[in-house]
């Protein structure tokens, strides 16, 4: 299990008096389940990639925790991100290596035996049929081969809890299809997955709940229908829109 409980984020811009302090996250709690995957919805500016990198250690929180199992962010970073696969949109990969290259890479980085390195490259360019091109050049892939590249990558040390930031943003439908099916798999394998989008359609088929976060608050936290019954709407879109748009019933 997942908990996040009173997730706060301060940022502060500029230095001494004149600091601004920007609360790029508020109080968040939620929870996820192995075998769900957990939608964190919210546009741009949101406060979605702030939690997510909190949750993989990459920053601290200003409050509030976060807990898999017996294990919490704040005290026991190492081991909280050994449990964690993390893909961020800005993941740079460089181009002069290959994918095949870059997961033996990455499997030493993570203090993997070799032939276990070799279970893992082989299940993941399967599950991800990325094995026509595991031998070329990054520089040469495309965008969707790129982002297998780097899932995969993510994947390498099989964590518990995968955590994605925007996963299918900017690919083509049949590589955003792979990437959706293959999360759906992992969760039918009994992990722990949060993804993040501003795809409601997406989000909608993939997830079993879902956090709806605008300017750093959750505003909605639940299953499809308790958000949708507690609401004016049948749909998550017009859900979410219903805090965005102007004239909206909650802006
Ligand atoms: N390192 C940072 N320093 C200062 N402000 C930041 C930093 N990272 C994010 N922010 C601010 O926090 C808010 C949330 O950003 P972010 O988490 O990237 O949102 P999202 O991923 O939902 O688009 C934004 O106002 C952003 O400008
Ligand atoms: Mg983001």
């Amino acid at each position: 299990m997942l908990k996040v409980e009173g997730l706060s984020k301060e940022f502060r811009n500029g230095r001494g008096k004149s600091a601004k302090s920007v609360y790029a996250v508020k109080n968040l709690s939620f929870q996820c389940k192995p075998g769900e995957i957990y939608g964190l919805l919210g546009p741009n500016g949101a406060g979605k990639t702030t939690t997510l990198r909190c949750l993989s250690t990459l920053i601290k929180p200003t409050a509030g925790n976060a807990f898999i199992d017996q294990y919490n962010v704040i005290e026991h970073g190492q081991i909280f991100r050994s449990k964690i696969g993390f893909l961020t949109s800005d993941m740079k990969l460089d181009g002069y290596f290959t994918p095949d290259y870059m997961m033996n890479w990455f499997g030493k980085l993570n203090k993997m035996e070799d032939d276990v390195i070799n279970q893992r490259k082989e299940k993941l360019f399967n599950d991800l049929q990325m094995m026509d091109f595991i031998h070329k050049k990054i520089d040469k892939l495309s965008t969707g081969m790129k982002q297998k590249t780097a899932v995969a990558i993510s994947l390498i040390h099989d964590p518990d809890v995968i955590i994605f930031d925007e996963p299918t943003n900017g690919l083509d439908i049949v590589t955003s299809k792979a990437v959706t099916d293959f999360l759906i798999s992992r969760a039918k394998a009994g992990k722990i997955v949060i993804i993040s989008t501003h795809n409601m359609t997406i989000a909608e088929k993939l997830c079993h709940r879902f956090g709806i976060l605008v300017k750093g608050e959750l505003k909605e936290e639940g299953t499809l229908s308790e958000i949708i019954e507690g609401s004016n709407w049948g749909n998550l879109e017009d859900v979410f829109f219903s805090y965005i748009l102007p004239g909206g019933d909650h802006v």
